[in-house]
């Protein structure tokens, strides 16, 4: 059932946008600034107020990597350069993904969620210029440590913070409890898991 996914291919338009009219399909023509994309599966994507992007995604090396754009598509945005965020070795293949950021007008954090290959739900976090992004074995910060196991072939995955950006939620399908999603919450304190009750 993947391999259309496979197969897919996500064009990011640099140049057509003034032409991109609604409902007219001939009106959107490659040019020569496409940059093709081609993810294996899920794609998550976040944006700040200034309408800089950056679009996570898994590849078909099982690797997710970022795609920065400095504005939306059709606002004239150009394309940043492409980074590995996260090896193949610590990501399920078709894995979906999830991202969060700040409300704010430069990016001053960021956390991706996605599976592991051992389906315990994984995060990166990105806090700020000077630090970059930290997750693996040796983020102890992350949610990853806390070990929680999703149920084995579930595509459910979502995040969201709130104003305070250090709390936040990510729902998932709990191997423990399949009848329904559950959510692990941090408030800033700490990791706390709930099922949908
Ligand atoms: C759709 O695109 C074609 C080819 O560029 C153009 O001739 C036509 O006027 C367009 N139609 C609309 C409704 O924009
Ligand atoms: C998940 O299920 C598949 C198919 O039954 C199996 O091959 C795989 O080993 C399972 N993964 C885990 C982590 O249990």
């Amino acid at each position: 059932m993947f391999f259309t996914q496979l197969l897919t291919v996500l064009y990011v338009f640099t140049a057509v946008r003034a032409s991109a009219l609604l409902g007219n399909s001939t009106a959107v023509v490659p040019s020569p600034n496409l940059v093709p994309i081609a993810p294996m599966g899920n794609v998550a994507s976040v944006q700040i107020t200034t309408g800089d992007t950056r679009i996570f995604y898994q590849d078909s090396t099982g690797a997710i990597l970022i795609r920065g754009v400095t504005a939306p598509f059709l606002s004239g945005g150009t394309v940043r350069a492409i980074q590995s965020l996260v090896p193949a070795s610590q990501v399920l293949p078709y894995t979906p993904i999830a991202a969060i950021t700040t409300n704010t007008a430069t990016y001053t954090a960021m956390r991706v969620y996605f599976f592991s290959r051992e389906n315990v739900l994984s995060e990166y976090i990105w806090t700020g210029p000077t630090t970059g992004w930290t997750g693996g074995p040796s983020c102890t910060k992350c949610l990853t440590t806390q070990g929680i196991v999703v149920q084995n072939g579930s595509e459910v995955l979502y995040a969201m913070a709130n104003t305070a950006f250090n709390q936040f939620r990510v729902g998932f399908i709990s191997a423990g409890q399949p009848a329904t999603i559950s959510e692990v919450e941090n408030l800033g304190s700490g990791w706390g898991v709930a099922a949908y009750a």
